[in-house]
């Protein structure tokens, strides 16, 4: 296969098999099938960028009926609000700023620019959140945002000063269309600030879940260095970020338009430095993940077997991944808590476990629970203090198979 940057060979180093869409949720008794494909991760080796072998078309993933809510978690909700003052108080303090957020979904970080009174539009495809964005007074466009999306938005306000992307870019295939749009809409001297999960972190923590059919690409510094410079820009700075398990924000700027923090040569070096982009390194995690497999079934079966009740916490895109490649179903885990309003009485998707509110969760407790929202962990132990009082053990899987 073709590297999607830069056209060089990409070598596959996992393989997880045929996969449903990971935001699928089906409708119990619905006749209608369900759409695989075969979800294997490779390393470009010449630009070093870490992307899915195969593309399912945008269509399919994001839509009206798109469930995914940005709100849902009150420390992404705090951390959108602190970006968004952060934005106002230095990319957008000069005169009639104007920013620009692509995947904005529900609104949450455009909402509090909105409050501001500050000029902005979101680029969202997928129409069920785009609405509630609306709905809480952000300006949205229903579109994907790419070269011809960057033109019309141009053409209508202007430059932009700051474009924004949360846990979006790495959504995107077509990235040389979205480098070309960035170059139409934003004004010389503006930025595009993104954060993505970092492929450091994923390696690090064998978190192999957060592969799936959304996330097409696994940022570097190194790797988002060379895009950047594939297009006339430059990586001006990095800042790691402890939200979804470990991200990292990338702030692009036009080539000698702004210098380079100390940051983004001390990321470069220690990448480097943990040989992060050498094949070996990535079979590595592959191994990791075939034993965390292993674990995780074993003990499943093991509690079963014991006669043990076993709930799942949170029905996240990225537990597609972990169910359907260990083959988990309905008899290992009886059904799934879920806070999420379009996600709650459907089947996961593949492994067809029963999705409910968090009210199921308590009534009674199970005796164990696999988090597979592991990376909003401190909010959930910080509110699930009874289940442990209730005698409930955790099931971690990241970044080993251990109970808590
Ligand atoms: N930014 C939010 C956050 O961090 O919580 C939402 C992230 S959600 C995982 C990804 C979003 O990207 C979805 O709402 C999806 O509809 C949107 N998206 C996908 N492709 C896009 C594109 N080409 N342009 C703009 N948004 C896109
Ligand atoms: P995410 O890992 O992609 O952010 O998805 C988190 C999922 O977990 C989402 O479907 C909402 C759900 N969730 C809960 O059910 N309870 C919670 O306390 C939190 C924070 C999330
Ligand atoms: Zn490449």
């Amino acid at each position: 296969m073709a590297c999607r940057i830069c056209s060089g060979p990409v070598h596959p180093f996992a393989d997880f098999g045929s996969q449903p869409l990971s935001d699928a949720f089906v409708t119990p008794g619905d006749p209608g099938e369900e759409f695989f494909f075969h979800l294997a991760v490779g390393l470009c080796e010449s630009c070093s960028m870490v992307q899915l072998l195969e593309e399912v078309p945008r269509e399919r993933m994001f839509h009206a009926g798109y469930p995914y809510l940005s709100s849902g978690s009150s420390v992404m909700r705090e951390h959108f609000h602190g970006l968004a003052k952060r934005l106002l108080a230095t990319e957008l303090a000069g005169p009639d700023p104007f920013v620009v957020e692509l995947g904005c979904n529900d609104g949450t970080m455009l909402s509090a620019i909105a409050d501001a009174g500050v000029r902005h539009l979101g680029v969202e495809p997928s129409g069920g959140v785009a609405d509630l964005a609306a709905a809480r007074g952000v300006r949205v466009r229903k579109d994907f945002f790419e070269a011809a999306t960057a033109a019309a938005v141009l053409a209508e306000d202007g430059p932009a000063d700051v474009v924004y992307a949360a846990n979006t870019l790495c959504h995107i295939p077509y990235l040389d269309s979205i480098m070309a749009g960035l170059d139409t809409l934003l004004r010389p001297g503006g930025v595009f600030v993104f954060e993505d999960p970092y492929l450091g972190d994923i390696v690090e923590r064998a978190s192999f879940d957060q592969i799936y059919d959304e996330h097409f690409y696994f940022f570097s510094a190194t790797s988002v260095s060379g895009l950047a410079r594939r297009h006339g820009f430059e990586l001006v700075d990095v800042e790691r970020l402890a939200v979804h398990g470990g991200e990292v924000r990338y702030t692009l700027a036009r080539r000698g338009a702004r210098t380079p923090s100390a940051a983004v040569a001390e990321l470069l070096a220690a990448e480097e430095a943990a040989a992060l982009s050498e094949p070996a390194t990535l079979h590595r995690f592959a191994a990791r993940v075939a034993d965390t497999r292993e674990r995780l079934v074993r003990l499943l079966t093991d509690l079963r077997d014991q006669g043990a009740r076993v709930y799942g916490y949170g029905a996240t895109a990225k537990s597609a991944t972990v169910l359907n490649y260990c083959g988990i179903g309905p008899e290992l885990i009886t059904f799934v808590s879920d806070t999420t309003p379009a996600k709650q009485g459907r089947l996961t998707p593949g492994s067809h476990i029963p999705v409910r509110g968090p009210e199921a969760f308590a009534d009674p407790y199970p005796d164990y629970a696999v988090l597979f929202a592991w990376n909003h962990a401190e909010e959930i132990m910080a509110k699930e203090t009874a289940f442990g009082r209730a005698g409930g053990t955790w099931i971690h899987y990241v970044p080993d198979v251990h109970l808590v």
